[in-house]
């Protein structure tokens, strides 16, 4: 029987008959390529009724204890996985090369180990003595981590299969071969046979896996996205080169919130834990300059003061330059359009360029009305006030809203030392807690208040 070869789209996992340059279904370019088909079929029967086993039916009354969480120590580490390893449970990293992926997880299996985890680290990317060598500059040469360089899937099954360690990190799942899939390492197929092979064994096994994954420049783990959708948890390391700082986020989680990040800072031994993350992103405040905001926002379930900074000259070009490193563009262009449309403050002929300090990436919608007032301090070249942190949302009519946890954004603040803040909110402006509150109503009296004439 002649194979049939079929076309996947990396980027969705989607499959067609046919090459296109493009995939139909996620509209990604350049993202499909072929592959064998998974399972090679003489032999193989239908799906349909009677030829499968029956599987038990249970309820939802039975009675769960929730798993006992193995915690590593590392604080930033334990949080982002929602409290500590779940165990029989699949994670998946990814991140730049270079990031510091393996790092991380030497330091992690190290960490585990320590605390009595049976840990294997399987390099597929290094040589031992290159590992080694690594645990050795990080202090960890006597964590009792056991090691393998190997990238043949059936010999690391085979050989967890004997050791049935705690917890098996396999770095990285794109060098990972399996004899059963005929297409080269890395490619899609061969990295969603091996993530699926080692997350069912490990789930079946009761052992922890941590698949190391590279990411591609567009930020998407190389392989089908089928890979997150496999684990239980997804974390991204992500930082910005020439930063010191990295941050782990957790974007899946199926044992925690989503969304939660932990702070590391590569140094020379390794990655520290930054336990006080706000001290990090403000930089050194000296006086207060224009252009540049401090936005109170919260990651995950901390909050976190960051500096904007914002950059406004006239364009020599005709069409002007919009610059974001840090945060959406989408909603820097929404901004200017708001301060355009319903404060009459213009930004033609102006090159904008907005920096999230210290390399953070900012999702959160409340982080408006600091990138606004990042924007017209450095258009009006007017500082704002200092010791202020601000944030809110700002929507299309101009009118601002509240943002989630005020409380914490203002305690988070006033323990690093602010005294004031300028938030949307209903009820009272006044003082809470020893922090002086202005809230303004809507952009226009923010604009007015804060710079004068609007
Ligand atoms: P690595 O963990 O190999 O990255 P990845 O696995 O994501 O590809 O980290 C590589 C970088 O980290 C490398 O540029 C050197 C730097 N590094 C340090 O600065 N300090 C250290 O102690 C270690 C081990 C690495
Ligand atoms: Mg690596």
């Amino acid at each position: 029987m002649a194979k049939s070869t079929r076309f996947v789209c990396a980027a969705c996992g989607s499959v067609s008959s046919k090459w296109s340059g493009r995939c139909e279904a996620c509209g990604e370019w350049n993202s499909i390529s072929e592959e064998a088909p998974l399972t090679a079929g003489p032999g193989k029967q239908a799906l349909g009724a009677g030829r499968g086993r029956t599987m038990p039916l249970t309820d939802l009354r039975t009675e769960e204890t929730p798993p006992t969480r193995a915690i590593s120590g590392m604080g930033e580490l334990d949080r982002v996985l929602g409290g500590g390893l779940v165990p029989a449970s699949a994670i998946l990293v990814g991140g730049d090369p270079g990031i510091g992926k393996s790092t991380l997880l030497l330091q992690t299996a190290s960490a585990l180990a320590r605390k009595g985890l049976k840990t294997i680290y399987v390099s597929g990317e290094e040589a031992s003595a290159q590992v080694r060598m690594r645990a050795q500059r990080l202090g960890l040469s006597d964590a009792p981590v056991l090691l393998a360089a190997e990238t043949a899937l059936r010999d690391i099954l085979t050989t967890l299969e004997t050791e049935k360690p705690d917890l098996a990190i396999i770095d990285s799942v794109q060098t990972m071969w399996s004899d059963t899939v005929d297409s080269a390492p890395g490619s899609v197929s061969q990295v969603r046979a091996a993530a699926h092979e080692l997350t069912t064994f490990a789930k079946r096994r009761g052992m922890s896996v941590i698949l190391v994954g590279h990411v591609t420049k567009e930020g998407q783990i190389a392989g089908p996205r089928v890979v997150e959708h496999m684990v239980d948890t997804v974390l991204y390391f992500e930082g910005e080169r020439g930063h010191q700082f990295r941050i782990l986020r957790a974007v899946k989680n199926r044992f925690g919130p989503a969304d939660e990040i932990g702070v590391f800072e590569m140094t020379g031994a390794g990655l520290a834990e930054v336990s006080n993350p706000s001290a990090l992103f403000l930089t050194d405040r000296g006086e207060p300059a224009p252009g540049s905001a401090v936005f109170a926002g919260i990651e995950g379930t901390r909050p976190v003061l960051v500096e904007l900074q914002a950059l406004v000259a006239p364009t020599p070009h005709s069409q002007p330059r919009r610059t974001v490193v840090g945060w959406d563009s989408g909603r820097l262009a929404m901004i200017l359009a708001v301060l355009e449309a319903r404060c009459g403050i213009p930004f033609a002929g102006l090159d904008v360029y907005l920096n999230v300090a210290g390399g953070l990436r900012i999702s959160e919608p409340a982080a408006d009305l600091a990138v606004a007032a990042a924007l017209l301090s450095a258009r009006e070249d007017v500082a704002l006030p200092a010791e202020t942190v601000i944030f809110g949302e700002i929507s299309l009519s101009g009118a601002l809203r509240p943002a989630p946890q005020t409380e914490n954004r203002l305690k988070e603040a006033q323990k690093l030392g602010f005294s004031s803040a300028i938030a949307p909110a209903g009820e009272k402006s006044g003082t809470t807690g020893g922090m002086a509150l202005t809230r303004p109503a809507d952009l226009a009296q923010f604009v007015a208040e804060t710079f004068g004439a609007g």
